[in-house]
């Protein structure tokens, strides 16, 4: 079969999602490139093309001699500024082969446009053929130049005449650059915080898939130990009622032997009982009394086993505790559960302590023994069921502990120190009319 894999299809939705997104910031950066170069070029183009015309009217000598600041540089720059205004341009001047500007000397001129010609269009002008610059950005605002060469009577490049428009469309391409780049900032945080919910998305599922596993392992093993348990008992009852017939037919030669078969019979039935008890799915009955007589009954009835190895138990219990509701079975089943492995964490000598006191809405049980204690890696396992330290343990006692408190609404908490002891806390609520 199978298994639905959460991790494979969140790790394939997140690349889909990334694939998108870098999709969609690439096509807009390419569109924006495609768009601003072609601007570029069309403008470019525009100027070089007025540069060439207006070179090609101008009368060469009057060029010449308008570095003498004569009448004929008067009508010079009458006739550039009249292009200029025409053409809405910023700039307009003619550079002789030194990149000098015959009609406005970097002295008096002070433009800073001038500055930043670009060098291999002019060169490309000088060489006879009209050209224009890359864009360029001063301050706020964008420029552009078309140079194109102006040529003596013999063909021969004498100067280069230059023209500068602004580019305000410009301003919008930036501002949309701008935007581009605001879009890809966003996606990629977009895009981390995506990865985020992925990741905390598939843990979850992660965790509800294992739970789900494992709470349906749990029930077929369930419905397994019932039915096998089932199966045993039936026997085990034949054989008690047997070896207690056997009993009463030898009663003047009584062999003590066969009193030892009902006796173990009994306990084996206890452990089926146990096993049953993690199998029940069903929850038990529950009715409300007073704890402490329940409870000091139970620990009467087990203080037995306990003196034999010589472990004392002490049950301190607060006057007028509050009555709770409880299954009486499942509190025995606590309380035994819970001193046998203070007995088997205790081995020899020692004692357990049980507490009844009220805390809050909860009656509160303490269980705490000064036996080896559980180490830290275990006391995370201890309420997995089947987690076992013991070579004869089953692993069941805790989880059923920690089943029946929480058929109870009750809360447990463990805590231990290794080599000093362990101490258990249930805490079972105070129905509301107390
Ligand atoms: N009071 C305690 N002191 C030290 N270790 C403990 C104590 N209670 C529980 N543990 C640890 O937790 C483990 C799980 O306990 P749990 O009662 O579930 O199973 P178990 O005692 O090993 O087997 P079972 O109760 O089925 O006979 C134990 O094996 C032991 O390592
Ligand atoms: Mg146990």
């Amino acid at each position: 079969m199978r298994r639905f894999s959460p991790g494979r299809y969140s790790f394939g939705m997140i690349l889909f999602v990334v694939l998108v997104i870098v999709v969609f910031n690439a096509s807009n950066w390419y569109i924006y490139s495609k768009i601003r170069s072609y601007l570029i070029g069309q403008l470019g183009q525009r100027l070089a093309n007025i540069a060439s015309a207006t070179a090609f009217g101008l009368n060469l000598e009057k060029v010449l001699k308008a570095r003498e600041k004569t009448v004929a540089y008067e009508e010079i720059k009458n006739l550039l500024n009249n292009v200029k205004e025409d053409n809405q341009l910023v700039d307009i001047f003619i550079l002789d082969l030194d990149y000098n500007n015959i009609l406005n000397p970097p002295a008096d001129s002070g433009s800073e446009v001038f500055l930043n010609l670009d060098l291999a269009a002019i060169t490309q002008a000088m060489a006879g053929t009209k050209a224009y610059s890359h864009l360029y950005q001063v301050g706020d605002y964008f420029f552009e130049s078309g140079f194109a060469p102006i040529y003596d009577s013999e063909g021969k490049v004498i100067a280069v005449l230059g023209v500068e428009a602004g580019a305000d469309f410009f301003k919008v391409l930036s501002n949309f650059k701008k935007t581009i780049i605001g879009a890809f900032v966003l996606s990629l945080l977009g895009m981390i915080l995506l990865a985020v919910l992925f990741w905390n998305i598939t843990a979850h599922l992660r965790k509800m898939e294992h739970t789900v596993v494992r709470t349906s392992a749990l029930q077929a093993m369930g419905e397994m130990v019932a039915s096998i348990c089932h199966e045993i008992r039936n026997p085990l009852g034949i054989i008690k009622g047997t070896a207690e017939r056997l009993r009463s037919a030898n009663q003047k030669n009584r062999d003590e032997l066969l009193d030892f078969i009902p006796e173990e019979v009994d306990r084996l039935n206890d452990i089926l009982t146990g096993y049953l008890e993690f199998a029940s799915l069903e929850p038990k009955r529950k009715e409300r009394l007073d704890i402490t007589p329940l409870v000091t009954k139970i620990v009467e009835q087990l203080k037995g086993t306990f003196s034999k190895s010589q472990i004392q138990v002490l049950l301190n219990t607060e006057d007028d505790l509050p009555q709770v509701e409880v299954n009486p079975g499942g509190i025995r089943q606590i309380i035994i559960n819970l001193l046998m492995n203070a007995k088997d964490a205790i081995q020899r000598s020692g004692v357990v302590n049980i507490r009844l006191k009220r805390q809050d809405r909860f009656v509160q049980l303490e269980i705490e023994d000064n036996g080896r204690g559980i180490r830290k890696k275990d006391l995370k396992q201890i309420f997995n069921p089947f987690f076992s330290t013991k070579s004869k343990g089953s692993g069941l006692g805790l989880y059923v502990v920690q089943k029946i408190v929480k058929e109870h609404q009750g809360a447990i908490t463990v805590e231990s120190k290794p080599g000093q002891g362990t101490k258990v806390v249930i805490k079972l609520p105070i129905g509301s009319t107390d």
